[in-house]
């Protein structure tokens, strides 16, 4: 793979609510802790790419109440001159975290779903073929952002995340490497067992490189038609935001490297064990210094 990497992706301002368990419907509680983090899935799979050490540059949306959100990627080396900022407000996640470091995150899109096809072209520009697009589903022109990557030759990293209904109808023939979780995946192609969920996946989209992230028990991926799976180290979990995330990061950054897809997504999975064991989304993923 070459180097040059632009993550199009989200930028939110995390409200994180430590609760013993979530709130159920027609019920109040109380927290024990309430804190506000960096995070959006965008920006912490580059945040995950530049500690990983890999170069990226980040493009998406944020209004003023979110400088403080492009000045954690402009410490961590990310290049930000693709970030605009906007007369609107910054994206955000109301997460709740339970006792189990389970989390659950209502979303609102703000800025990030203000990302027009215009947009797409012009971040696009000066990349060409070779070069890599990741991109998640919290903002909004996805299917452009496909189409205008494919044209230019760029490969493709699409992590579905959060699942919706649209994602159906994106063109995901042109993805290279689709990243997802198995609730994704389920959801995906209407089936639950992760090797089902693999080969459906694989059947359906043959030019893409599954990568099905199983939580604790690590991830799975194809090697010569067969499905390899790469266990994952059990630690105490804390906090889950951002796993997934870190995977991403890491994953991909390990394979801009030049490391083989197994050695990728094992540097994946560990980076994601690391990262459950502090709270916290964006702060909460390793340097590379910490995964070994
Ligand atoms: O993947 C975790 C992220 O999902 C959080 O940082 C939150 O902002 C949501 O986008």
């Amino acid at each position: 793979m070459a180097n040059k990497i632009i993550n199009f992706g989200s930028l939110n301002i995390d409200h994180v609510y430590t609760v013993a368990e979530f709130v159920r419907p027609g019920e109040t509680i109380a927290c024990k802790e309430y804190k506000q983090f960096c995070g959006g899935k965008g920006l912490n799979q580059s945040i995950a790419l530049a500690r990983a050490g890999a170069p990226v540059s980040h493009a998406g949306k944020i209004g003023t109440d979110g400088l403080w959100l492009k000045e954690l990627l402009d410490k961590d080396g990310t290049d930000t001159t693709q970030l605009q900022v906007i007369d609107a407000p910054t994206g955000h996640a109301i997460i709740q975290v339970d006792s189990k470091g389970e989390n659950c995150i209502v979303l609102y899109g703000g800025a990030n779903r203000s990302i027009t096809p215009a947009d797409v072209s012009a971040a696009l520009e000066n990349f060409s073929e070779g070069d890599i697009l990741l991109t998640q589903n919290e903002v909004t022109s996805v299917p452009e952002m496909f189409r205008e990557a494919d044209k230019r030759g760029m490969t493709i990293v699409f992590n579905p995340a959060p699942m919706t209904d649209e994602v159906r109808e994106y063109p995901l023939e042109l993805v290279d490497y689709l990243v997802l979780n198995e609730v994704e995946g389920a959801a995906l192609v209407d089936t639950d067992a992760p090797r089902d969920i693999m080969r459906a996946l694989k059947e359906r989209y043959p030019r893409a490189q599954v990568i099905l992230t199983i939580g604790g028990d690590g991830a799975l991926f194809y090697q010569d038609k067969e499905i390899v799976h790469v266990p994952t180290e059990k630690v105490k979990v804390v906090d889950t935001t951002a796993a997934g995330d870190t995977f991403m990061g890491y994953f991909l950054a390990s394979l801009v490297a030049g490391a083989s897809l197994r050695d990728a997504v094992q540097s994946g999975c560990k980076a994601g064990a690391k990262c459950v064991t502090k709270p916290g989304a964006a702060d909460s993923i390793p340097y590379k210094s910490e995964v070994r």
